[in-house]
């Protein structure tokens, strides 16, 4: 048998066996005895009595392996010009330091700490100190206006937020603290303090004690010792997009989160200690927190931490000069920035001049991989360009290309094969198996492998709403897809109300309920349609209370500052339409679904529900006009 099918049996046949093999790479303080057990919910937790410490298998155990002097992260910023590499002891003297400033203020095992930061290194600091005192870190991605930051403190209810005076996007320097005290002030949890790191581009107004600097703070800290946990405590909540207004805290363990970074940086990406790996992402994503901090240090690896973006910092060839310039062995990134790249730079000029024999694969996740761009990254680089699926729920890839295992041939617009541990099933809506070529519902058969989350912070009841219940004895992914006869995974999209928008998971919801708030809007949808360089976009579809007195322009204008205003700018809406109706069931539910599939081209039917099918025939033009380009599947 090879190695990829003998792991898929091996993990299949008994799940604990396998995963008792794996947990044991990891240097625990106390090793796992129960390997898969349930907790007092009824639900199934990985290594339930093993001690640990997760900024300790980063830090401490890479020194103790010898990795002391080894680089473990390369900071580079062209949005500042600035450069900074700290070895694995550097790194572990600043993150006992921060750790040290933490407990000064209190904070302790199991309390929340809400990092609002950009990519610097003071981010992946602030997460592993938390990590080394067993508190739990929330980040929030700075993309989000200072409303998405107060939903995320309401729920977690910190100690402690650490931010910075601000962040740099392209063309401007964009002030954190009055977004973080705008936030602190809408939420009803008050926190004891804030850590502001300030940086030169621009200087944060601090208020009273509440707010600490972040650099005196440090000099006068104690250096913190790790504080060993029980493997199914919290390292961190990470909020993602759901289907309705409010986001969801998804939960990850210490201990099976530990283990399946290991395996995975092994089997997915095929790294070994002292390989440089860079997931260019941000740490208020999830592949920031697997694969920007802890993924590669728990794999002994150099993580490169970039503060740019692929474009415009300052051109189409930052991402070359980033791998030549650090030795980068593996890359990771969304489809989007390459889209932007191939865009600005068709024939792949900017990487003259920039030595990438280094460059080993290129890895990419987070939206589908169309294949116009998988074809012209592969011919661009000739090297393995390697799709993979996964989510913020399961923290590593559920589909990918086992490279540590063996390399399997790729097929454009497939994610390759289930990862071991992960049994894929395609079931129809009635919960019923799909055999190969059948299009449906992406599920996993439980139980789900470690790593994935066990819960939804604060409530267990959402958790087995939105993931288990649906489909008994499966992992709902939310995902519709196929298996060819091959057993490759075809990923075609979400089948519910989430969207994709350059590489960021947005919800529908949460803008419908932004645009329902506008005094003139009786009703609306929000969905996404095609985009060439973001893969979709969204659009609101609005009816008009009776009587409005509003132009169609000067509405969507306020209602395109109105998202702006309370999710942010990274929602990227930027349209607006006036609609007669909405088609909706006799039932009097809005018909999303038939809506999303007008709106990206695919095929529908309609629905026998419908009220009126009228409608759909109304919308149809409209709809068409929004038509940009067709990354659609295949
Ligand atoms: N802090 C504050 N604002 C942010 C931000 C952050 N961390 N990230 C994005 N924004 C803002 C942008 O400045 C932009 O604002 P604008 O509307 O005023 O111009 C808005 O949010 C939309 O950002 P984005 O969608 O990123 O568009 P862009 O035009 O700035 O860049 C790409 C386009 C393709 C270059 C960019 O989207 C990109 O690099 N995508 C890759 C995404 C990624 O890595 N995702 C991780 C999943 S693996
Ligand atoms: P996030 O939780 O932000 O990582 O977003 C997860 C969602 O992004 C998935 O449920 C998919 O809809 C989509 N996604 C991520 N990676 C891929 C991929 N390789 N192919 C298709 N869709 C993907």
């Amino acid at each position: 048998m090879q190695a990829y099918q003998a792991a898929v049996h091996a993990a299949s046949e008994s799940p604990q066996r396998f995963w008792e093999v794996q947990s044991r790479a990891l240097d625990w303080y106390s090793a796992p005895q129960k390997i898969l057990s349930r907790d007092e919910q009824g639900a199934q937790r990985w290594f339930a009595d093993g001690l640990l410490n997760t900024s300790h298998l980063c830090l401490d155990a890479q020194i103790a392996a010898g990795r002391g002097a080894q680089l473990a992260l390369i900071y580079d910023s062209p949005v500042t010009g600035q450069q900074a590499r700290y070895t694995y002891q550097q790194l572990k003297d600043w993150v006992a330091h921060a750790a040290g400033m933490l407990k000064a203020q209190g904070v302790g095992a199991g309390d929340r700490v809400v990092i609002y930061m950009p990519m610097i290194p003071e981010a992946a600091v602030a997460m592993l100190a938390c990590a080394r005192l067993g508190a739990i870190h929330s980040v929030v991605f700075g993309g989000f206006a200072a409303h998405e930051l107060a939903i995320r403190i309401e729920d977690a209810t910190p100690k402690v937020i650490i931010t910075a005076s601000c962040g740099i996007e392209i063309d401007r320097v964009l002030p954190y603290k009055p977004l973080v005290d705008k936030a602190i002030a809408e939420a009803s949890h008050k926190v004891a303090c804030c850590v502001v790191l300030q940086r030169p581009q621009c200087q944060a107004e601090l208020h009273g004690e509440r707010d600490v600097d972040w650099h005196t703070a440090i000099a006068k800290a104690e250096a913190a010792e790790p504080v060993p946990v029980r493997a199914t405590d919290p390292l961190y909540i990470l909020y993602t997009s759901g289907t309705t207004g409010k986001p969801k805290g998804v939960v990850r363990d210490n201990g099976g989160h530990a283990v399946a970074m290991h395996y995975s940086m092994h089997t997915v990406y095929g790294v070994k200690p002292g390989d440089v790996f860079w997931a260019a992402s941000d740490v208020g994503w999830v592949v920031g927190h697997s694969y920007i901090v802890y993924g590669p240090l728990l794999a002994g690896c150099t993580t490169v931490l970039y503060e740019g973006k692929p474009v415009r910092t300052p051109d189409a060839s930052a991402f070359w000069r980033v791998c030549a310039e650090h030795r980068v062995n593996v890359l990771f990134a969304a489809p989007t920035a390459f889209r932007a790249i191939r865009k600005e730079d068709p024939s792949a000029k900017g990487l003259q001049g920039h030595d990438l024999t280094a460059l080993q694969r290129i890895y990419l996740a987070g939206e589908r991989l169309d294949p116009p761009t998988y074809d012209w990254l592969s011919d661009t680089l000739k090297r393995p360009v390697l799709d993979h699926w996964w989510q913020t729920e399961t923290g590593w890839a559920i589909a990918g290309n086992p490279v540590g295992l063996q390399l399997m041939p790729v097929k454009a617009g497939s994610a390759t094969v289930p990862m071991p541990g992960y049994q894929i099933e395609i079931l129809d809506d009635e919960g019923r198996t799909l055999s190969a070529g059948q299009q449906g519902n992406i599920c996993v058969k439980l139980p789900l492998p470690p790593g994935c989350l066990p819960t939804i912070w604060g409530n267990q009841a959402r958790f087995e709403a939105g993931y288990l219940n649906n489909f008994p004895g499966y992992y709902q992914t939310g995902d519709g897809g196929y298996l060819d006869s091959d057993g490759y995974l075809f990923v075609m999209g979400r089948t519910d109300d989430i969207i994709n928008v350059a590489g960021h998971r947005l919800s529908t919801g949460e803008m419908e309920e932004v645009l329902g708030s506008h005094s003139a809007v009786a009703e609306c949808a929000v969905i996404g349609v095609a985009n060439e360089l973001k893969g979709q976009l969204p659009v609101g579809l609005v009816v008009l209370k009776d009587g409005a007195m509003v132009e169609e322009e000067q509405l969507s204008r306020e209602l395109v500052a109105q998202v702006r205003e309370s999710i942010g700018a990274v929602a990227c809406f930027q349209r607006a339409l006036v609609v007669k109706r909405l088609p909706k069931t006799r039932s009097g539910k809005i018909l999303r679904r038939t809506l999303r599939q007008m709106a990206m081209g695919e095929a529908y039917s309609v629905p026998s529900t419908i009220d009126d099918p009228a409608v759909l025939d109304e919308l149809k033009a409209q709809l068409a006009s929004l038509e940009d380009c067709a990354i659609r599947p295949a």
